[in-house]
C-alpha cells in the first residue's frame, strides 16, 4: 500500500516540488493552497498523470482557527478518496516572507508571521498527528536565516527558530510511535516568496549567489529531493536534525 504524505503550500514554490518529488518517491500526495487553487490543482493531475492519488485542499494559516475545519475535511477526503487510508508524513512548508526591519515591525505583523509560521505549524501537527500512522514523519520547511542573521528577518527567522526547536520536542515525545521530526532548511531559493525578491532583484540574487560555496541561489528541485529522500525508508534512522540545504551558505 503506498503512503500518504500531506504537503502544506503545494501549490507553487518549493512545496510544489516537494510534491512531485515524494510522489515519485511512489507516496500519494494531499497539498493544501491558500490562494492558488487553479495552482494546486495543476500540481495534482501532474502527480495523478504519474499514476499516484493525488488531491489538493484549502488551508490559510493565518486563520489558525480554520485548522479543525482542514483536519475534518482532510478527514472526509481520505474516507472517501484514499480508501480511508491514514497519512504518514506532514511536510510542514506554507509560509510567506517580507523583510522588515525590527525597529519598523509592528504587532499585527508580529501576530502574522506567529500564526502562519508557528502557531498553525504547531496546532495543525498536533491535530494531525493522532490521524497519522505510527513510523512516519513530520519535516518542518525553516530557513538559513535561523543559523545567520539577515537584516529585515527577524520576525520571520524567529518563528523558524522555534519550529526548529519545536522539531527536536515532536521528535522525543512521538519518537515512541517510530515517528521521526527534521527540519529542512533552505538557503535563499528563486520563487515566488517574499514578493519574488530574488528573481525581481538582479544585484541581491547576486550577492546571495557569492555567499554559497557553490555560488548561486537555489531552485526548487534544489530542495524537493532531500525532503522525498526524508518521507523514504533510506532516512529512517534521521531524526531530530536539522538539514541546511543551501549550497554551502556561510559555511
Ligand atoms: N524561497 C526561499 O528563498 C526560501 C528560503 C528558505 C525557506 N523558505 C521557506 O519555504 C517555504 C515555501 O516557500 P516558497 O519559496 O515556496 O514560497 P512561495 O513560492 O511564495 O509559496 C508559498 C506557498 O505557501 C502557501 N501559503 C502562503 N501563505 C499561506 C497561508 N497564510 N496559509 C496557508 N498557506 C499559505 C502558498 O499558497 P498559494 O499558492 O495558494 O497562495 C504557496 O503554496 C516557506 O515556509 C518559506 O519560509 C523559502
Amino acid at each position: 500500500m503506498h503512503k500518504i504524505a500531506i504537503i502544506t503550500g503545494g501549490s507553487r514554490g518549493l512545496g510544489k516540488d516537494m510534491a512531485l518529488s515524494v510522489a515519485a518517491k511512489g507516496l500519494d500526495i494531499i497539498l493544501t493552497y491558500n490562494t492558488q487553487p487553479d495552482a494546486a490543482a495543476e500540481v495534482v493531475e501532474a502527480i495523478r498523470v504519474t499514476g499516484r492519488k493525488a488531491a489538493a485542499l484549502p488551508l490559510n494559516l493565518s486563520e489558525t482557527g480554520g485548522i479543525t475545519t482542514f483536519v475534518a475535511q482532510l478527514s472526509n477526503l481520505l474516507q472517501t478518496d484514499f480508501e480511508d487510508r491514514k497519512p504518514d508524513f506532514l511536510i510542514n512548508n506554507a509560509g510567506m516572507g517580507a523583510t522588515i526591519p525590527m525597529a519598523q515591525a509592528t504587532e499585527a505583523q508580529f501576530d502574522a508571521f506567529l500564526n502562519v509560521h508557528f502557531k498553525g505549524v504547531y496546532f495543525l501537527t498536533q491535530q494531525l498527528l493522532p490521524l497519522m500512522n505510527d513510523g512516519g514523519g513530520i519535516i518542518n520547511i525553516s530557513t538559513g536565516t535561523t543559523r545567520f542573521s539577515n537584516p529585515g528577518y527577524s520576525l520571520y527567522a524567529s518563528m523558524k527558530g522555534a519550529v526548529e526547536v519545536l522539531t527536536r520536542y515532536i521528535a522525543k515525545e512521538y519518537g515512541q510511535r517510530g515517528i521521526r521530526a527534521n527540519v529542512v532548511a533552505p538557503g535563499p531559493v528563486e520563487t515566488d516568496f517574499n514578493d519574488a525578491a530574488i528573481r525581481n532583484n538582479p544585484q541581491m540574487k547576486e550577492r546571495l549567489s557569492g555567499m554559497a560555496a557553490l555560488n548561486r541561489v537555489g531552485n526548487p528541485d534544489d530542495i524537493g529531493g532531500v525532503v522525498a529522500f526524508l518521507c523514504s525508508d533510506d532516512a529512517k534512522w534521521v531524526n531530530g536534525q536539522r538539514i541546511e540545504v543551501s549550497g554551502g551558505l556561510l559555511v
